[in-house]
């Protein structure tokens, strides 16, 4: 397992280019299984995730490869011959679960292994499995895995969400292109990666309207074929850098992203004391003066994200003031506040807030990655802490971010990584 040494107390400055979204990518190579041919996806990073999906799509049968000159991922789903997402693979990416609706559609039969526990919380999917139960499909429990079974297709019906979920919304939405009738998803969650979802199915022949909106109708037909799509901008490696110069100082100017997927970050961190300059595809962040904490409160979409609250968190440790961060959607996702505390954050858990002292520094520690945005946390409460930090367990960090270190270390970050 390797481990990260990052030197802190280093300002940021120059210009980092934002990758494609693992959140929108994951789908997007899960949406190929839906129709034969081949596909063509631009802007997928190259992280740990996407190849274990890549890794999934091929136990299915289905062939890849990554066209250099323009560094595309073509993704020919002709030959399917397996419908079973093995334990081995699901248990390294919860995200496999997103094979479940398209499998479903195009083969009328999976075997999913049930997702087991998170670092973040208990996360079940049964409103996946519920919504699939609408469309008609015989669910069952067999050892472990999720079995589904359809004669004929799918048919088309109202799926409504208690809470909105991300992956749940985009595999009934996969599912749903090719079942009979109409189907409308009312409740769905509204994260710019299902509007990139919706996109390329929609490239791919299907019938979708309410793109961006809670209530998702879906007109089914009777096939689809391969298409072309472009992951969007990562929000959330975006949204990790502006934050980053909050805590080091400096500026850095963010290329290739999408400021208005990050509207309620970029509202926070200017009442923070940020600098920050919207471009249609870039942005400027500096840091001039002090920090002033503020208050957070993680919602869907458009609030302000879940992925970005540990993130936050690092930075009003070394703010000025008292800061109430409280996590909405995930029961467990504070397991960073006892490794910020190892660096000397001021931090109580209350419940599903979290009470942030700020101080005025933080000291180099050896930490523990626990989860991907938990890591990244630390990262930016190690680039703006007294001495040299440790971070064991930095495979998280690679199931997310694409050349976390290189980018930062491009910027004047001195991060070094080291092979066990
Ligand atoms: N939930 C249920 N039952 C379900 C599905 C969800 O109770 O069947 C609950 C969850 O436990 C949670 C809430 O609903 O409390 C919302 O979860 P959601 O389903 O939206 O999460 P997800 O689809 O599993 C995606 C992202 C996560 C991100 C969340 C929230 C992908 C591949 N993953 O997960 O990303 O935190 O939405 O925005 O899109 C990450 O990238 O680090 C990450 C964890």
């Amino acid at each position: 397992m390797d481990k990260i040494f990052i030197e802190g107390g280093r300002t940021l400055k120059g210009s980092i280019r934002i990758s494609g979204a693992k959140n929108a990518a994951l789908p997007l190579m899960a949406a190929t299984i839906l129709a034969p041919g081949q596909h063509v996806l631009h802007n997928v990073p190259d992280l740990r995730d996407t190849r274990t999906m890549l890794v999934l799509l091929e136990s299915f049968g289905i062939t890849w490869q990554r066209r250099e000159k323009d560094n595309a991922l073509l993704i020919d789903a002709t030959n399917l011959d397996n419908i079973e997402a093995s334990y081995d693979l699901v248990k390294t990416m919860r995200a496999s679960v997103l094979v479940l609706g398209p499998l479903l559609a195009r083969m009328g039969q999976a075997r999913v292994s049930l997702p087991g526990g998170c670092a973040i919380g208990a996360r079940p999917i049964d409103f996946h499995m519920q919504g699939l139960g609408r469309l008609g499909v015989e669910l069952s429990l067999e050892q472990g895995y999720v079995e589904g079974k359809i004669d004929g297709r799918l048919q088309g019906s109202d799926v409504n969400f208690d809470i909105p979920s991300v992956t749940g919304t985009e595999n009934i939405l996969m599912a749903a292109t090719l079942a009979e009738g109409v189907t409308t998803i009312k409740n769905a969650a509204r994260e710019p990666e299902i509007g990139n979802l919706v996109d390329m199915l929609i490239n791919m022949g299907a019938r979708i309207e309410g793109k961006g909106t809670d209530r998702l109708v879906v007109h089914g037909v009777n096939e689809l074929r391969s298409a072309e799509a472009r992951v969007i901008p990562d929000r959330i490696e975006t949204g990790t850098y502006l934050i980053a110069v909050g805590a080091t100082g400096g500026e850095l100017t963010l290329t290739d992203c999408d400021p208005t997927h990050l509207a309620s970050l970029i509202d926070k961190l200017r009442e923070v004391g940020l600098d920050i300059e919207e471009g249609v595809d870039h942005l400027w962040v500096a840091r001039h003066g002090a920090l002033k904490s503020v208050d957070i409160k993680t919602m869907p979409y458009p609030g302000f994200p879940t992925d970005l609250q540990a993130q936050i968190m690092a930075l009003m440790s070394i703010s000025q003031g008292l800061s109430v961060i409280t996590e909405t959607i995930f029961e467990n996702r504070f397991m960073h506040v006892a490794e910020l505390a190892r660096m000397g954050a001021d931090i109580r858990i209350d419940g599903k807030s979290s009470i942030v002292k700020g101080r005025s520094g933080l000291s180099g520690a050896q930490v523990m990655a626990t989860d991907l945005r938990a890591s990244a946390s630390l990262v930016i409460a190690a680039l703006a802490a007294e001495g040299e930090t440790e971070i064991s367990r930095v495979y998280h960090l690679d199931r997310g971010y694409d050349n976390l270190a290189g980018k930062l270390n491009n910027v004047g970050a001195r991060i070094r990584r080291v092979k066990e």
